[in-house]
């Protein structure tokens, strides 16, 4: 596509500018792409009734057609532009989640155009608490659709360097509110099935969840056997990926750290320059190792915020492999878990 001019707007994240606001609001209404920041990860966005938007989201990140995108809202209320036959547990979950890092699936409206929801007949949806997200959302007066704001198969940004990095020239306004909170993308929750079931483990924790919904099913389809219809196209084998190889260790104790050094020295001997994503306490198990080292904090919320900045690091800084230690796969950790699977194309290694 001819580049376009990319106008970049720093934003307060609690209390935006409203002159910002209101252009960022405009272009949205025109029709335009705004890439904004969410407490999940940044979302690039279009007025998601209007069709020709939709297609430019697509255009602009090079998203196969079939990959359906989540639409924002400001309010409950406007669920009934954009979904019908809404099941009283959608009501009992908003309550409890929105605003916030859980998308539902639900019976799409016609008003909701087909290129949005990859011709599926449901459409996802969530209320994002962050304040810029919600401003715009409301300003713009329509629901926004918004994919995370990296180029297709990309790490999802967090920053909005992440969002330039990928999307500069593509995208009309980038509102820049800082890093995002939370790090990983919403948990999105299937309620068209006989039973509710997750689709993608995320920002709410399936722990949290499950009390709502004992019964709740667990269908996030790690990768992609080309074969079965994928029901969260986010299933693609290639997702987000660096450009570089990944290599994840799972498992608690010093095995894993030392499989961990074993490898990094594996790598190095053959020549490569080699990227290590660790927790902060692992980090005396690499002394002395010739290695760029990312140190993803003391929790697994720590590690959730620092993922994808740090895969993009290590990928800037030109490895050729990153090994990563795999945080606990409970809590957030699930959702990272899944993020790494994806961006290993399946090289993971368990210790225990
Ligand atoms: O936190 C988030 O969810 C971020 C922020 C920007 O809100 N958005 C996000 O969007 O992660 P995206 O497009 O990167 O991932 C959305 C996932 C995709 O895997 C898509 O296939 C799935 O949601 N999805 C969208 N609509 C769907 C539908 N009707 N049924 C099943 N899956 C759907
Ligand atoms: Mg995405």
């Amino acid at each position: 596509m001819e580049p376009i001019e990319t106008l970049i707007a720093a934003v307060d994240r609690l209390d935006p500018a409203a002159e910002t606001m209101a252009l960022a609001a405009q272009v949205i209404r025109d029709g335009g792409l705004v890439a904004f920041p969410t407490e999940t990860v940044y979302g690039l966005g279009a007025n998601a009734l209007d069709e020709q938007a939709v297609a430019r989201i697509f255009e602009a990140k090079q998203r196969p057609p079939n990959d359906p995108i989540i639409v924002h809202l400001a309010d409950v209320e406007q669920l009934h532009d954009v979904a019908i036959d809404i099941p009283a547990i959608a009501y009992k979950l908003a309550t409890a989640y929105w605003p916030g890092a859980l998308t539902l699936v639900l019976r799409k409206h016609p008003a909701v155009p087909p290129k949005l929801t990859a011709n599926n007949d449901t459409v996802a949806v969530r209320i994002p608490s962050h304040p810029v997200a919600l401003n715009l959302i409301q300003g713009a007066g329509v629901p926004i659709g918004a994919p995370s704001a990296n180029r297709f198969s990309r790490p999802s940004p967090t920053s909005a360097l992440h969002v330039l990095a990928d999307l500069q020239g593509r995208v009309d306004v980038v509102l820049d509110g800082g890093n995002t909170l939370i790090g990983v993308e919403s948990t999105i929750v299937d309620l068209t099935q006989p039973v509710p079931t997750v689709l993608r483990p995320g920002g709410v924790p399936l722990e949290a969840l499950r009390r709502q919904l004992p019964g709740l099913a667990w269908r996030p389809l790690f990768i992609h056997d080309g074969a079965a219809a994928a029901p969260a196209p986010g299933t693609l084998s290639k997702h987000y990926a660096p450009d570089a190889q990944v290599i994840v260790v799972r498992g608690n104790g010093e095995p894993a750290l030392l499989k961990l050094r074993t490898l990094a020295e594996q790598h190095l001997a053959q020549g490569q320059q080699v990227g290590l994503l660790l927790q902060d306490a692992d980090a005396l198990y690499f002394e002395g190792l010739p290695v760029q080292v990312m140190l993803m904090g003391a929790t697994s919320a720590a590690m959730a915020a620092n993922l994808f900045s740090g895969l993009r690091a290590l990928e800037t800084a030109d490895v050729d492999v990153i090994l990563v230690h795999a945080p606990q796969q409970d809590g957030i950790g699930l959702a990272i878990g899944d993020r790494l699977q994806r961006a290993a194309q399946g090289q993971i290694i368990d210790t225990e």
